[in-house]
């Protein structure tokens, strides 16, 4: 396979290349795929100064990125199986695409939105469950280049109205329901509800999944089937610059409301592609399975695009990894013998905690390569990974890389780099880490901890956040000049590997979910009751992190008081969604407030961890009383 590192010391060498001559390392790599005409320039960039960030990779070139999956795989692949499909439901047969069959189902949607007024540069907002159309109208978008904005469906309408209004979509693509465990989800009437926010949507199409009755609007609304029933499977894929959008993912930073990060299309595929081959050492004829949710950037990167530009099978699962039964995970490995098998550490430590069984009656003896993504993992839940599922036998790649960065960016690379346990050890050639202190100067050698920067870019970069490229500069340039900001602490080992210490900002990762502390007090604040709230992380066993509310509320009585925690989950419900609902809801008459109104989350995220030691000052607090109240009535042992 082509672009494919096969030893430590090949690593070292092209690690060594990519850094003394990036332009030349990734035009290389780019020579593998397929131009309607080729780039001028490989690399045009600036990270600071007017206008920045700008940076442009492959300059001048032309190509649609779904040629790059289809026509370029298309004589060697035509047979082979793209995606397999598992159903929530194990009784439900799987459904397996074949590059041909995918392609001429990626044609014809393409037709069907084309017919339906969707023209290169439109967005096109998708609120659909884990099901092979997801992947199909993804594909079909960047055919005629229009830019698909996925919304996970667990999101709140009130969620999917702000993704879609800041993004002015003109098209809703959403299912009557989708199917999770034991639920069934109605996203027909959720989309709906979003809808009515929404002024620039103009067409609705909805997927057949659940057959649950839904509501209709004429005129507005479309039935996937009858969309595509007179399209036919010609389609010429739109000519894009390479530097045309291709996605548009929103994410939760420190403050406001979620960015949409922006992904363009020629540098997202060489790094998609690359990464994926290289991280995971898919060879021809494996079968890949990352379980995660095409609405994140992992399912974007490393379902869909990563594994169908290498020619990879991916497998899609659109259940839970505890229905029916706990050995749901384990039993799909071994129905499809999956060679590489790709997680988050949530889920694995969800599945510790029921117990070894579920793991040692499915034959697991197809898997060469496991993965983890999404937040740290743990010595024991690593220990389990390791011994348990992969036998001792496959090495763990824990891959550091968030939705802006496209791709992964500090990992193993499977069976080549001695991994340990919970470090993510090192980055892929072509990305440049750098360590700084709170002043931005460079941490150099070994045996450093501080603030995870990049200092030169890579393909998978994101360019801009949608309509507020300010905003991008401001939460990723402005603090260091001159770097990109993760917003990540991370410890350089003696040996020179990364381990990351998680986020510096107010972003909490529940079960790998980046969640904004702001966000979160928005919502609560909506509660008519609530006067102020103030949102940290403390740990949580499963799921990382949990959210921890303090809240302020006008007088309430008794009867009101008894409700009020349910019903302020109730209201980050309906504002964000399951996700992001409080674990831990204490109502207090204050928040440590410095002189100048700030909140003083250091002290709220201490006493979430149920350590009152080392407060730290807080002499500069307004009302230092506050704080022992806090204590006395906090939902920990503290
Ligand atoms: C965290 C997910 C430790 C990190 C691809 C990052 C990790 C954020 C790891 C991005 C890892 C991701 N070890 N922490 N292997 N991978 N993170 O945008 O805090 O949803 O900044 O992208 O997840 O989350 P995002």
């Amino acid at each position: 396979m082509e672009n494919k590192i096969t030893s430590l010391a090949e690593y070292f060498q092209k690690y060594k290349e990519s850094v003394a001559d990036p332009d030349n390392f990734w035009g290389k790599i780019a020579e593998s795929h397929y131009w309607r005409k080729k780039w001028d320039q490989i690399l045009d960039y600036k990270f600071d100064g007017d206008g920045a960030p700008d940076v442009n990779w492959f300059v001048n070139g032309k190509l649609n990125i779904t040629e790059n999956i289809f026509e370029r795989n298309m004589f060697m692949r035509k047979d082979q199986v793209a995606i397999i499909w598992e159903p929530n439901d194990p009784k439900e047969p799987e459904i397996k695409l074949t590059y041909g069959e995918l392609f001429e189902k990626v044609k014809q949607f393409a037709n069907g939105l084309k017919k339906i007024g969707v023209e290169k540069g439109d967005r096109v907002a998708l609120y659909l469950p884990m099901v092979p159309e997801l992947a199909i109208a993804m594909l079909a978008c960047a055919r005629i280049g229009a830019i698909h904005s996925i919304v996970f469906a667990g999101f709140s309408a009130t969620a999917l109205a702000d993704r879609i209004n800041d993004a002015e979509a003109k098209v809703v693509i959403t299912s009557d329901g989708g199917f999770r465990g034991t639920k069934s989800i109605p996203l027909k009437s959720i989309a709906d509800e979003a809808v009515e926010k929404c002024p620039s949507i103009k067409t609705q199409v909805v997927l057949k999944r659940t057959e649950e009755e839904i509501k209709w609007v004429d005129g507005r609304d479309i039935w996937w089937h009858d969309l595509i029933a007179d399209m036919d499977y010609e389609n010429q894929a739109e000519t894009m610059d390479a530097e045309d959008v291709l996605f548009i993912l929103y994410t939760s930073g420190s403050t406001g409301k979620p960015k949409g990060v922006v992904h363009t299309t020629a540098g997202y595929m060489v790094y998609a592609e690359y990464t994926f081959k290289n991280v995971f050492q898919y060879s021809d004829g494996d079968v890949y399975w990352c379980t995660a949710d095409i609405g994140w950037v992992t399912g974007h990167s490393y379902i869909v695009y990563g594994p169908l530009l290498t020619g990879a099978t991916s497998v899609m699962f659109e259940g839970v990894p505890t229905w029916p039964d706990a050995g749901r995970f384990w039993e799909i490995v071994d129905k499809y013998k999956i060679n590489q098998f790709y997680t988050a550490p949530t889920a694995i430590r969800a599945l510790v905690a029921q117990g070894d069984e579920w793991v040692t009656k499915h034959d697991l003896s197809s898997l060469k390569v496991l993965g983890t993504v999404g937040e740290p993992i743990n010595e024991e839940a690593w220990r389990w990974y390791h011994d348990l599922v992969g036998k001792g036998r496959c090495p763990i790649v824990d891959t550091w890389w968030q939705t802006e960065t496209g791709g992964i960016m500090i990992t193993p690379l499977a069976g080549i780099t001695p991994t340990k346990p919970s470090l993510a050890t090192l980055p892929l050639p072509g990305v440049q880490p750098v360590l700084l202190d709170h002043e931005g100067k460079e941490l150099k050698g070994n045996s450093v901890e501080g603030i995870l920067c990049m200092k030169h870019p890579w393909p998978g970069m994101l360019r801009t956040t949608w309509g507020d490229h300010q905003r991008c500069y401001q939460t990723y340039f402005a603090s260091f000049p001159g770097y990109y900001l993760t917003g990540d602490g991370a410890k350089r080992d003696e040996e020179g590997y990364y381990r990351i210490i998680g986020r510096i900002d107010d972003v909490i990762n529940v079960s790998g979910h980046r969640i904004g502390t702001a966000e979160v007090e928005d919502a609560i604040n909506q509660h008519p009751k609530v006067v102020e709230s103030a949102v940290v992380g403390y740990p949580h066993e499963i799921k990382g992190a949990g959210i921890y509310a303090y809240v302020i509320c006008e007088d309430m009585t008794d009867a009101e008081l008894d409700n009020i925690e349910a019903e302020i989950k109730a209201t980050v419900n309906k504002f964000i969604g399951p996700i992001a609902k409080p674990d831990k809801i204490q109502i207090v008459s204050g928040l440590p407030k410095t002189r100048s109104g700030k909140i003083m989350r250091r002290i709220l995220r201490k006493i979430g961890e149920g350590d009152a030691t080392n407060l730290g000052d807080t002499s500069t607090l307004l009302d230092p009383g506050v704080v022992e109240e806090i204590i006395d009535g906090a939902k920990v042992e503290v």
